[in-house]
């Protein structure tokens, strides 16, 4: 299987541009599975919660998704992308995946980093895995990584592959993910986003690129640099399946959930 992300630098607001920026390297891709950065239809650093929601969109009927969902059965692709995700008046950061044959689901990111907190609500669908064909893909965003209880969760649900749309700013992640790989025995693929937003209002940021695809045995399948493009990678979902370690150690079967319920009720 043929995997790929697309690591580039969104224009702040300029939806239109940013989609089609992206739509038009999906479709110069041979790729079964692309993978886009958090946000990455409007930018990250919001003045406010009313601009966020102003700009978001709703799921699957908003524009971006249905460019997505074009780009998806003309490449004949599936293809996950973070947006905000606007539903009555709620704003969330959200995830989209959607395939050859339309739009499949949706995650909305449970642990918002930083102001965030000021512009989205948290996400209350805890973390789905869905089918993409024969396979089964977990997506969690950004700052979800700090949390291993988010990668842990979806690959006990059956995820081969955790698909990571992001905008990092710190430098952990792409260490931290591939710990998160070795210890649920998963693919994991980090979209990360480049350049410095500057806006006038709030300052400014920069974020890292190093966008990578890990494979389930932890090895890392690909790491960019901080240049714009596409990069793709071959896996083999089929090897997430075999959780053992050594001949006596299955690293799920091994777990003990009775001793864990202090991270659960606290
Ligand atoms: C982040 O969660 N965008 C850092």
């Amino acid at each position: 299987m043929k995997v790929g992300l697309f690591q580039f630098a969104p224009q702040f607001g300029e939806i239109e541009y940013n989609v089609s920026k992206a739509v038009n390297h999906i479709l110069k891709e041979d790729v079964d599975l692309m993978v886009l950065p958090e946000l990455f239809n409007t930018g990250y650093l919001f003045a406010s919660a009313e601009e966020a929601l102003v700009m978001a969109e709703p799921i699957p009927e908003g524009y971006t998704t249905k460019e997505l969902t074009k780009a998806a059965r003309k490449a004949g692709t599936f293809i996950v992308a973070g947006l905000a995700e606007r539903e009555a008046d709620k704003c969330y950061n959200s995830a989209v995946l959607v395939g050859p044959d339309g739009f499949i689901g949706r995650y909305r990111k449970v642990h918002l980093f930083d102001k965030e907190k000021f512009w989205f609500t948290p996400g209350n669908l805890s973390f789905p895995v869905f089918n993409m064909g024969r396979n089964k893909i977990g997506t969690m965003i950004c700052f979800d990584w700090l949390f291993p209880e988010v990668a842990r969760i979806l690959a006990l649900g059956g995820a081969e592959i955790i698909c990571h749309p992001a905008n990092l700013i710190l430098p952990f992640c792409q260490d931290a993910m591939v710990t998160r790989a070795i210890e649920n025995r998963v693919i994991c693929i980090t979209a990360n986003r480049i350049g410095i937003e500057r806006r006038n209002s709030c300052g400014e940021i920069e974020f890292t690129g190093m966008s990578q695809i890990v494979d389930a045995d932890g090895k890392i399948l690909l790491k960019m640099s901080k240049e714009e493009g596409v990069s793709t990678a071959f896996i083999d979902p089929s090897k997430t399946h075999n959780k053992h370690l050594t001949k006596h150690n299955d690293i799920f079967r091994d777990r003990r959930p009775e001793f864990y319920k202090a991270i659960s009720c606290k």
